[in-house]
């Protein structure tokens, strides 16, 4: 690798938004190191020379931390959190079993702040973190409901995510809270607004923009700030 390029690691890469920023950040010249669950198809058939597919679940704390121990010689200007679920997303809150909507909260929420917490250390002086939120995890924009449980996820992502930069402060720690827009995946349905390629395309200009920023940011994939 050499000095000059950048390093990014994409945390839940096997498909969908995932996928596309790994697929965006090579051809932009960037080394990625992508992680999946399990095998992905999908990440096997890119097979570029900048590409490093590493395993783990973020919901695993012995495999987040084996991740961490097997990338120890790794600084990565970007580390991005994107892994997330919306299990039993169109229910209310009140439908959904207290089992699944603690689970959502995890995922989405808790596990993510505790992988940039454990890898902060693995970041290069000017980088970001970056943790995929969504515009439902406003509080202020929620005028429609629905979503319930997945909202609520990623409003306290976005809270998590302001503590842990408060927490940081004295390090100027860099944290970029996203949303990608309602994009054409498994999770986002085949009715949604764009493509992953324009959500992806969107989200690596900002974050190109906005790397090393100290402060928490809550973003859209165009660049617009997002109310709380
Ligand atoms: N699509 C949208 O419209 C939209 C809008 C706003 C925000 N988002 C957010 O964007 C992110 C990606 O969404 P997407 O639309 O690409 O969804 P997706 O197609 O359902 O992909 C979800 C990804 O997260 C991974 N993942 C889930 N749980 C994980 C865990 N415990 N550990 C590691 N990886 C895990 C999945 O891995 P497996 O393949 O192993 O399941 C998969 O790679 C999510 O955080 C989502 O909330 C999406």
């Amino acid at each position: 690798m050499i000095q000059s390029q950048k390093n990014a690691l994409i945390v839940g890469a096997s498909r969908g938004l995932g996928l596309g920023l790994v697929e965006t950040f090579l051809a932009r010249g960037w080394h990625v190191t992508a992680t999946q669950r399990s095998s992905s198809p999908d990440l096997a058939r890119l097979d570029a020379k900048t590409l490093r597919v590493e395993t783990a679940d973020i919901d695993d704390a012995a495999s987040v931390a084996a991740l961490h121990d097997r990338l120890a010689d790794q600084r990565f200007d970007l580390i991005f959190v994107v892994a997330g679920v919306a299990t039993q997303a169109h229910d209310p809150v009140h439908a959904v079993p207290r089992d699944v909507a603690a689970q959502v909260y995890l995922t989405n929420a808790v596990s993510p702040i505790r992988f940039v917490e454990a890898f902060l250390d693995r970041l290069a002086p000017g980088g970001s973190l970056a943790l995929m939120s969504s515009i439902l995890g406003s509080v202020s924009l929620n005028e429609t409901g629905c979503w319930e449980t997945y909202r609520a996820s990623k409003a306290a992502l976005n809270t998590l995510a302001r503590s842990f930069e408060i927490r940081h402060r004295a390090e100027s720690v860099s944290v970029l809270i996203l949303h990608p827009g309602w994009v054409r995946t498994d999770m986002g349905g085949a009715e949604a607004d764009i493509d992953v390629a324009t959500s992806v395309a969107g989200l690596a200009d900002v974050i190109t923009a906005r790397l090393g920023q100290p402060g928490a940011h809550y973003l859209d994939y165009r660049g617009a700030t997002l109310p709380w």
